[in-house]
């Protein structure tokens, strides 16, 4: 068999939680891609990272390519020198799986570049190894959604009291169309994910439990019976939402812009503090695309990146 000596692979950014989902649903978009190049060298050389983006780390344990890399070659005894090449597409920090995005491509690329032959299941738990370089603890949906593409429900399995993973994958409907607005003028912390995951609630009353179940039941609904109008009713979320819209400065004014402008649903995505609007078709995509740079806009938060996208398949060797 002859081994290759450098594959490269690449994956879309993606939006996780959509309200009520809180660290169980992800959904990949077509918007931006992460492209790392993995290549390969005479043993003993240890692992080397080039990123194109400045602000992401170079050192190999707080970079997520790299540490998903690390992660496989101890796992699969591989002790050749690597150097793990990331072209960032996905802005860091912004909660749109730029970490996620990096990882999932760098597990696909390490995969294929070794012929490991791994499963799906198997290549978003070392995506997910990545994932503690910037979020500090391991998060699956949006590596999830990364690799797999599509709309992934993380589910922990403990029914038969063991607790198994599974990344189980719908294929949205046709009609979803997204828009995205990220506002890149916002200073976000180097950890943003830990910062704003330390301010949720430890205890949350039952009714609120209650609400943010029934709003997750009828997204997965709407995914299985790909009927965009139904997902959109189910996003609503009364737990982690309200806790966190205080860090993003124009939440309000962006939300009520899309929803003006025709959006059937905006929530915050992933972490913050991009937002993302939820619309079927793309009748009216562009006009709540803008809408939503305004809300940033009348909240002082200027140039912020806007995205009209749709649903993206998962990570690829190309
Ligand atoms: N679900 C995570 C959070 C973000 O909202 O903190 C992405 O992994």
């Amino acid at each position: 068999m002859v081994v290759k000596s450098r594959t490269t692979a690449i994956a879309p950014c993606s939006t996780a939680n959509l309200g009520p989902g809180y660290d169980v649903f992800g959904l990949a978009l077509d918007a931006l891609e992460d492209r790392v190049r993995i290549t390969r060298g005479p043993p003993g050389g240890g692992i080397k990272i080039k990123n194109s983006d400045a602000t992401i780390p170079v050192v190999p344990e707080s970079n997520s390519a790299s540490l998903a890399v690390k992660k496989m070659a101890v796992d699969f005894d591989i002790g050749d020198s690597l150097e793990v090449q990331v072209t960032k597409g996905v802005p860091a920090g912004y909660g749109v799986g730029s970490s996620a995005a990096s990882a999932a491509a760098a597990a696909v690329a390490f995969n294929a570049l070794y012929n490991l032959k791994l499963d799906k299941d198997r290549l978003v738990e070392y995506a997910a190894e990545g994932e503690i370089a910037s979020a500090g603890t391991k998060h699956y949906d949006n590596v999830s959604a990364s690799l797999l593409g599509g709309f992934v429900i993380v589910s922990s399995i403990t029914a038969t009291g063991g607790s198994e993973r599974r990344f189980i994958r719908i294929e949205p409907p046709k009609d979803l169309v997204l828009a995205v607005a990220v506002p890149i003028s916002i200073e976000v912390p180097k950890k943003k994910t830990e910062v704003a995951r330390s301010i949720l609630p430890k205890e949350v009353p039952l009714k609120s439990v209650v609400h943010n179940i029934a709003g997750a039941s009828t997204i997965v609904a709407g995914f299985a019976i790909k009927d965009v109008e139904i997902i959109a009713k189910g996003i609503d979320d009364v737990i982690v939402e309200p806790a966190r819209k205080h860090l993003i400065p124009g939440y309000g004014d962006v939300r009520q812009n899309a929803l003006a402008a025709g959006a059937l649903a905006v929530t915050i995505s992933g972490a913050g503090p991009s937002m993302i609007a939820f619309m079927k078709g793309n009748k009216n995509a562009k006009k709540v695309a803008s809408g939503m740079a305004e809300g940033f806009d009348q909240a002082g938060v200027k140039s912020s990146r806007t995205f009209v996208c749709r649903p993206s398949s998962g990570a690829r060797v190309i």
